[in-house]
């Protein structure tokens, strides 16, 4: 499977910072360079779209979406909004959204299956926080929320999944390549059980990856890719993250 190499912005980079970071990122293009995709926020998609300099290949993606169409949602976007403004992915579920916004499984649920439905390939983040994990609660914290995505995607969806340890993210802290082989392991065996036959689904480790630490965690057993936070706003070392994701 090629790799993928992810970016979230989260609230950073606005219209000008975005043209500024696609004026210097050099995506490493040829043999085995992994997919590179870019989640800016949304008010700075467009100028990530319009930018005459974005390398080609390069995938845009929104960090959240609603799950109804339209509506009397204010400060919100829908799936279709997204699509129409350039977007082919969009986050769901990120730990942010979870546990800053209140975002329950039955939310993230249903805005993958909105984004699906709409035609914009989901990145539905998994993740368990450190009292969950000292408890002993790893897989069924995963699995609580893998299965509620599960219940309403359709089988025929294209998607990703991100593992992000809520402990590791923006922390420092990063979870070993072992660490992250356990968990991506429990997710493969679900999807499995639950007999996912749709499109493969990469899956990606997020959590503190820099320049440093990318290539032992591509590496790992089970991980497809990374999802960057704090290093992929720098054009310097996300380049430096997609190069060490080349096969
Ligand atoms: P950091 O890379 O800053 O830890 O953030 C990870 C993340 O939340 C990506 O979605």
């Amino acid at each position: 499977m090629r790799r993928v190499v992810a970016g979230n912005w989260k609230m950073n980079h606005g219209p000008s910072e975005t043209r500024a970071f696609l004026d210097s990122f050099e995506m490493p293009t040829g043999e085995g360079v992994p997919r590179v995709l870019i989640f800016p926020p949304s008010v700075s998609l467009a100028a990530a779209v319009a930018h005459p300099g974005r390398p080609g290949g390069l995938e845009l993606g929104v960090q959240n979406i609603h799950f109804e169409a339209s509506g009397a949602f204010t400060g919100e976007v829908s799936a279709a909004m997204a699509l129409d403004a350039g977007a082919t992915l969009t986050l769901v579920g990120h730990s942010e959204r979870r546990h800053v916004f209140g975002e329950d499984d039955a939310t993230v649920a249903r805005k993958a299956a909105a984004a699906a439905a709409a035609g914009l390939t989901p990145v539905v983040c998994v993740g368990e926080k450190l009292e969950e994990r000292r408890a002993g609660d790893l897989a069924s914290v995963l699995l609580r929320q893998l299965d509620a995505v599960l219940d309403l995607l359709p089988g025929t969806a294209e998607w990703l999944l991100a593992y992000e340890p809520v402990w590791a993210i923006g922390t420092g802290e990063t979870a070993t390549p072992a660490d992250a082989s356990q968990a991506h392991g429990i997710l493969r065996e679900r999807l499995a059980a639950r007999g996912w036959s749709g499109p493969e689904v990469p899956v990606l480790y997020g959590g503190s990856v820099k320049p440093g630490n990318a290539r032992e965690l591509m590496d790992a057993p089970g991980v497809d890719g990374v999802l960057v936070g704090g290093a992929s706003l720098d054009p310097t070392d996300f380049s430096a993250i997609v190069e060490a994701g080349r096969r």
